[in-house]
């Protein structure tokens, strides 16, 4: 991770779960990280949190589903902290509905969130990498529900959202392969991890909380240990798909 030290990485989601974890990580291995999510409370403790570490906390309060949200984000990132080196893509909410039964606008906010945020995201980073020079990294965070369907009757479009970051990730990889470009793109796709968004879920599928201890999980820190792994590997090597389960997970 010695070459990233001082770089900028760009974090969505960074406020709970997953991308908290990354973020923790990244500072920690002295990296200058914005975290970017709507509960500014919780961005500014982990901001106060993470205060003495090797790198350096930013909390940026904005909403994923706004583009102008986004677009303010990363200017304020170029102007204030440096271009963009790593963006973590890793914001998506869950929509629990049953799909003949969904209201368009929980279907819009899936969209907005899961798929536009992360293009939006992206395209912005590029354009700083590409005016800095910099072979940067972008890490999807997608899963395992991106690769196949979950029987599930509240999904809603959490499938269809994460198979859309499957093929954004290898569309753009491409893209940028056929372009002559290094910068390097990721799909990270974890089975089931212990956080809000899975205990919510659980909740919405009727399983007790008491009994979700039993039940085989990933925890936060092992997605941000892959994370550094997919970020450690040598400059020609581009992790494209990595998918992590929990030993012994069933789903
Ligand atoms: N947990 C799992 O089992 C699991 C499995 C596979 C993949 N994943 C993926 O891992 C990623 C993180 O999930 P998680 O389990 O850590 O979820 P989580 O605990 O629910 O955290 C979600 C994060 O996304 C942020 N977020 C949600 N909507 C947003 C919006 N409109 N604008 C800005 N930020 C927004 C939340 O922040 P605010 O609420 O503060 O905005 C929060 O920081 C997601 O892409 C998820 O699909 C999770």
């Amino acid at each position: 991770m010695e070459k990233w030290v001082g770089h900028v990485a760009f974090v969505t989601g960074a406020s709970a779960g997953i991308g908290k974890a990354v973020a923790e990580e990244l500072v920690e291995q002295g990296l200058k990280v914005i975290g970017f999510a709507r509960r500014k409370e919780l961005l500014d403790e982990l901001e106060k949190k993470l205060s003495s570490k090797k790198g350096k906390f930013y909390a940026y309060a904005g909403d994923a589903s706004k583009e102008e949200d986004i677009l303010k984000a990363c200017q304020w990132t170029k102007d204030n902290v440096g271009s963009i080196s790593i963006l973590i893509n890793n914001a998506a909410i869950l929509g629990l509905a049953k799909l003949s039964e969904c209201e368009t606008k929980i279907w819009q906010q899936q969209l907005d969130v899961n798929v536009l945020a992360p293009c939006i995201t992206a395209r912005e980073a590029i354009k700083q990498m590409k005016e800095n020079k910099i072979d940067g990294h972008i890490i999807n965070i997608n899963s395992t529900a991106g690769h196949k369907i979950i029987p599930n009757q509240k999904l809603n479009l959490y499938n269809s959202t994460k198979y859309a970051l499957t093929a954004l990730t290898e569309t753009l990889r491409l893209q940028l392969a056929l372009e002559g470009s290094k910068i390097r793109v990721t799909s990270i796709s974890p089975g089931g991890v212990r956080t809000d968004m899975m205990n919510t879920a659980f909740a919405e599928f009727g399983i007790p909380a008491d009994s979700t201890l039993s039940i085989n999980l990933l925890e936060p820190t092992d997605i941000a240990n892959a994370v550094l792994y997919v970020l450690s590997t040598p400059a020609t090597v581009n992790i494209t798909e990595l998918t992590i389960q929990a030993t012994g997970e069933k789903m």
